[in-house]
């Protein structure tokens, strides 16, 4: 995100314009590794052009409609949802996944923390204010405390990896 909070410089979908190289390189190491990916719809329809699926991970879109998309959909690699947040996590903990990386957008971000199923946040913050775009977490009532675990500068000109423990109060 910007200095300023935003994930996006306003309508523009594209966080290359803005974000470091650094920070790509540790985002797709991250997306590598892990095995459950999940983003919301809107977050999926601007990534997937450029998005390489693989036997290695499964990645889950939220969405209310997942039959609009039955057709893009592909077994343990690419699956779309409408299950209430709780119930789909614990059917993904049954197929063995122990935990997932969330990647945004704002909405998805917001649906995640209001059902309290993040426990870590990792946020690369860069040296840019972007002024109108989209919030980390959309437009809603929280109130959540964090514990910085770890701050790291990921280049000269002061792109931060902060990595945060959540406590709900
Ligand atoms: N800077 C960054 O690191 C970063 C990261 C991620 C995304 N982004 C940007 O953020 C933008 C997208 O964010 P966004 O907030 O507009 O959208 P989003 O969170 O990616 O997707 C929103 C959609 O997800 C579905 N959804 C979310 N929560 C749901 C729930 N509880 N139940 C059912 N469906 C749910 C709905 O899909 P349906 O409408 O299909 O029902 C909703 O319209 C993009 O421009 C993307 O590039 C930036």
């Amino acid at each position: 995100m910007s200095a300023d909070g935003k994930i996006t410089a306003g309508e523009n979908t594209n966080v290359q314009d803005w974000s470091s190289k650094e920070d790509l390189k540790y985002f797709s190491a991250l997306i590598k590794k892990s095995s459950l990916i999940i983003m919301g719809r809107k977050t999926y329809e601007t990534a997937k052009e450029n998005m390489r699926l693989s036997k290695k991970n499964l990645r889950v879109i939220i969405t209310g409609n997942p039959k609009k998309y039955e057709r893009e959909k592909i077994e343990n690699q690419l699956e779309f949802s409408n299950t209430p947040l709780a119930p789909l996590i614990k059917s993904l903990e049954k197929r063995g996944y122990k935990k997932g990386l969330l990647v945004g957008g704002a909405k998805t971000n917001a649906s995640f923390i209001k059902a309290n199923l993040i426990n870590e946040m990792w946020l690369t913050v860069e040296p840019v204010i972007l002024g109108k775009g989209r919030n980390l977490f959309l437009e809603s009532p929280l109130m959540t405390s964090l514990k910085l675990l770890s701050s790291k500068k990921l280049n000269k000109k002061g792109t931060l990896l902060l990595k945060y423990d959540f406590f709900t109060i």
